[in-house]
């Protein structure tokens, strides 16, 4: 496995646990578990680590594109994919398209992109409907990566094409990658993407936003939360915020209904209950009593609010053994930006 870890696909998402994966994997190989649940799935890191573990998994993110990376990480199979023609699928994707699907030229000129890469995304969309499956996931994983790619900050949480517009000395990196089209950044993405030896039993991905845990059907034995809790100055990480606008390439639609009262139009708005340190409390109270026989894993920074204090008398008042590890008892390095500490919070469930 540790041979494994720095094939995993990067990923340019605020809060990936993506280098933090071999301290997950050395905490969750002590537990026994066969089956989990990845609450708030984000890119599918970890998801795909416990599919590579063989764990039967379901990946859970209140984002749709979040919610079409897991399934396409969570179902991709290695042979099937070095088996597809990248430069054809990637070209026939942005050919000519219906002409009706011109919202992003149209809503969003002088945003977020270029006129030109407008009516690209907007061709991408018309086009997108003709394939399904493993093709489409993966379709929608490279452009929305691309995407990524090519804005500042890698977020679209403002209205600000003019950073890469403006006649300024820039990096010679960002210039680059900002430049390139979305087409070449989708081909060296897929040749990194296959670098992964997809396997292990395909697993599901469900798109529910957790205030309503009545909707899950998954029974699990393992519980693991990375949730979008508050930061040291207590302001939460508003994701819908920053990664609305890649929810358009699966729901059309919602390029047309950009909130008009921001310069940056976002279309998603998604409540969370981690917007307050009692809300958090209360999903977690909430979550263990809809899974009262799953062991829980939560990955939170010592920083972090609700605390961790906060997290285990939860877990310890409803009954459960709590375990705390830190990355630095397993050597592995914290961001250098930083002197908290990344743990992973286990509650063992009483019998
Ligand atoms: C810290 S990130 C998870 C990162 C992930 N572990 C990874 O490695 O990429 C938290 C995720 O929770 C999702 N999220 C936030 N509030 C949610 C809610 N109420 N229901 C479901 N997902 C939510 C966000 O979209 C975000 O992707």
């Amino acid at each position: 496995m540790e041979d494994l870890l720095p094939c995993f696909p990067s990923t340019r998402y605020q809060g990936s646990k993506r280098k933090l994966l071999p301290f997950i994997y050395r905490v969750c190989e002590g537990y026994d578990f066969e089956s989990v649940l990845d609450l708030y799935s984000g890119t599918a890191s970890v998801s795909l680590l416990f599919r590579s573990m063989g764990k039967s998994v379901t990946a859970n993110d209140y984002m749709q594109y979040n919610a079409s990376t897991a399934r396409l990480m969570l179902s991709a199979d290695h042979s099937a994919l070095c088996g597809i023609d990248i430069d054809c699928l990637v070209s026939d994707v942005f050919r000519d398209g219906n002409p009706a699907f011109n919202s992003v030229e149209i809503e969003f000129e002088g945003i977020y992109f270029t006129q030109e890469e407008n009516r690209q995304i907007d061709r991408f969309c018309s086009n997108i409907v003709d394939y399904n499956g493993v093709e489409k996931d993966l379709l929608i994983y490279l452009m929305g990566q691309a995407m990524l790619m090519k804005r500042p900050y890698n977020l679209f949480h403002r209205a600000n094409l003019h950073m890469r517009t403006k006649d300024v000395p820039r990096s010679f990196g960002n210039a680059k990658t900002w430049e390139s089209s979305f087409e070449k950044h989708m081909i060296s993405l897929f040749r990194k993407l296959i670098k992964f030896p997809f396997d292990g039993r395909p697993g599901k991905s469900v798109c529910i936003n957790t205030q309503n845990l009545d909707q899950f059907d998954a029974e699990p034995d393992f519980l693991y939360l990375d949730p979008p809790y508050l930061n040291k100055k207590k302001v939460a990480v508003d994701y819908a915020g920053f990664y609305h606008f890649l929810d358009g390439l699966i729901d059309y639609d919602l390029f047309k209904k950009g909130n008009v009262k921001s310069p940056h139009k976002p279309i998603v708005n998604s409540t969370s209950r981690w917007k307050t340190r009692e809300g958090g409390l209360e999903e977690i109270r909430d979550i263990i009593k809809r899974w009262p026989k799953a062991i829980v894993a939560i990955s939170y920074r010592g920083d972090g609010e609700p605390s961790i204090e906060d997290l285990k008398q939860v877990l310890g008042g409803a009954g459960y053994l709590v375990e705390n590890h830190q990355a630095m008892d397993y050597k592995y390095a914290l961001s250098k930006s930083s002197n908290t500490t990344e743990d992973i919070i286990i509650g063992i469930p009483p019998r």
